[in-house]
């Protein structure tokens, strides 16, 4: 009888549950880890105010319905915690995973780097298992420090996390970062979030409150200290660059999804690998791509007054959704700018003094109490600093925090080793569920990967389309608007059939989603 091959998944979020469950359903042995004490990653620890921003038909596994009690297209973040915690419950993941353990790093044994870097086929055949090589994962106990049982797995998948964990502090230059700030405090979101609610609206209560970012944690931020506070003590929301945050999801009434999600709205993008007809196919269908991106904006212009505020982007809606950059703008927000209780103010450059902030240009500083930064997370760092060998980790060093892998999971040079949940999407759970099931595909022999260097150009190829609509913002690897492109090369891969409706115009206009791939 063979051996069960041993799976380790680090992290317990949506990516390491999907993972568990469909390793599981292989017939593999998954042990997943988490630091945390709960299942569900970044749920945990949010702004009582966090709704899901993705619709929920969107944000759901495919062979799991949200509950029927959630009637809301937004469910709260104790719904979606719920909702996660269900599903592992419901396919028997529980007894799998390891709370409260943190792998403080992963070492990989069998061979070495310099064989490593001579193979021409990941793991040296392009299978998913490499006989003799197995990884080591030391781990502790997340409350105590004290070491725990090392585990030793045949396999390790990393779904620890993009947006958690390793806050991006912005640098400064010397005696100007936050210790400068004498009369106040600054935090990071992630610190804010972390504590409990009542402890969170204390906080900020009375207090002159100064946000910098402007995306969903900055806006969330934002309008939790203007309830709070009202305009007696104005937030200032501090930002770099004006995104299209949309006040909903049907520009003109057209929901989102047959706009961006459907396959006719990637014949105007192009795609890795594409022939001559599709190339033409793109230029010839460009005005309308450019046409949709103006109604998305004119609807949001409309809306919400921009020009009014001078908050009008310089990008288009086009470079934002396929930069993943797409932060719902919460209810009434720009009701709490007209009453006072946000005040908006552009610095393309800051730094800190004794009062607040100093915008690079002005002379008076923006007094503050509290300043908070919600400028993001440095994943990229958590995905380089778990690997004990220095090869490994410089081949997590990125430029751009991108992380250019092969089916945006594999390394070409990183053995027996797969990462969930770092390039992005609008919706995450449809992403890392889709590669889950895929890496399942893969670790049970349905296909191999191809050879390092064809790997290499494929990324490549990948990389130069993404950028082509991302521009300067291409950080994320995102692949928002050519999921469907994307997950035809999952399908081909694991051999089903890529297209997922019934009918030439079904498959060509209606959005696809999660419960497309539902079943082969
Ligand atoms: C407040 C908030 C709201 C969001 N809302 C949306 C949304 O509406 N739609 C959407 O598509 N995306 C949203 N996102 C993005 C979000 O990150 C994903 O949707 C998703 O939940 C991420 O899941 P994950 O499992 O990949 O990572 P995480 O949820 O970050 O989970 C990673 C887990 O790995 C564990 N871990 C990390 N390192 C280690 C280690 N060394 N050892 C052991 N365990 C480790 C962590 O403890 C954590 O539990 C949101 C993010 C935030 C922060
Ligand atoms: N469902 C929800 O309600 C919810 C809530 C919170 C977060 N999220 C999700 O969680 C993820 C993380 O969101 P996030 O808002 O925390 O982070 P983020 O999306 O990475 O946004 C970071 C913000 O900080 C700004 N910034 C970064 N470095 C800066 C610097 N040096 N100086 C000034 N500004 C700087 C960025 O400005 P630029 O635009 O100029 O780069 C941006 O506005 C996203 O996927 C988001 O959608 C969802």
């Amino acid at each position: 009888m063979m051996e069960q091959k041993k799976v380790a998944i680090i992290g317990a979020g949506i990516s390491g549950l999907a993972a568990c469950k469909f390793i599981l359903s292989k017939g593999m042995i998954p042990i997943v880890l988490d630091a945390r004490g709960a299942i569900g990653g970044v749920w945990n620890e949010t702004l009582k105010s966090t709704l899901l921003q993705t619709p929920k038909n969107m944000f759901r596994f495919s062979d799991f319905p949200w509950p029927k009690s959630v009637t809301t297209e937004f469910p709260t973040y104790s719904q979606v915690l719920d909702y996660i915690k269900s599903y592992a419950e419901h396919f028997g993941l529980l007894k799998y995973i390891r709370l409260n353990s943190k792998v403080v790093n992963i070492e990989y044994e069998g061979f070495s780097d310099e064989e490593i870097d001579g193979w021409t086929h990941w793991g040296h055949s392009g299978n998913s298992f490499a006989k003799g090589s197995k990884w080591k994962l030391n781990v502790v106990d997340a409350r105590t420090n004290t070491p725990l049982q090392e585990v030793v797995a045949d396999f390790v998948v990393l779904c620890i996390g993009r947006f958690s964990d390793v806050p991006n502090i912005p640098n400064f230059p010397p005696n100007k970062g936050p210790e400068a700030f004498t009369a106040g405090k600054v935090l990071h979101s992630l610190e804010y979030s972390a504590m409990d609610f009542d402890g969170a609206a204390n906080l900020i209560k009375d207090k002159q409150v100064t946000v910098v970012g402007f995306h969903k944690s900055a806006l969330d931020l934002a309008m939790e200290c203007a309830n709070t506070n009202g305009p007696k003590k104005p937030c200032t929301l501090l930002y770099r660059t004006e995104h299209w945050n949309p006040p909903d999801t049907y520009p003109w009434g057209i929901p989102l999804s047959f706009l961006y999600m459907n396959r006719f709205a990637e014949l105007m993008i192009h795609k890795p690998g594409e022939g001559l007809l599709l190339y033409l196919l793109v230029i010839l269908f460009s005005p309308i791509r450019w046409l949709i991106s103006k109604l998305v904006e004119t609807h949001i212009k409309r809306k919400v007054k921009l020009a009014k505020y001078g908050m009008v982007p310089k990008q288009s809606f086009l470079q934002d959704i396929s930069s993943c950059i797409f932060a719902g703008l919460p209810k009434n927000f720009y009701d709490k700018v007209d009453e006072g209780s946000i005040i908006l103010k552009k610095a393309p450059s800051f730094s800190f003094c004794e009062e607040g902030i100093m915008i690079k240009g002005e002379t008076e500083p923006v007094h503050s109490d509290l300043v908070i930064l919600a400028t993001g997370y440095r994943g990229d760092l958590k995905l380089k600093d778990i690997f004990a060998s220095s090869a490994f980790r410089d081949y997590m060093l990125f430029g751009d925090l991108i992380v250019p892998m092969y089916r945006q999971c594999i390394h070409p040079r990183v053995p027996q080793l797969a990462v969930i949940g770092f390039s992005e999407s609008n919706s995450n759970l449809y992403t890392s569920e889709i590669r889950s099931r895929w890496l399942a595909e893969f670790l049970d022999g349905t296909f191999k990967l191809p050879s390092v260097k064809e790997m290499e150009k494929d990324i490549a190829n990948w990389e130069k389309c993404l950028k082509l609509y991302s521009g300067p913002s291409y950080k994320r690897g995102c692949i928002a608007t050519l999921h469907n492109c994307y997950n035809d090369q999952l399908c081909k891969d694991m051999g089903w059939n890529p297209k997922r409706k019934k009918g030439f115009f079904a498959d060509l206009f209606l959005p696809y989603g999660p419960s497309d791939y539902a079943f082969p």
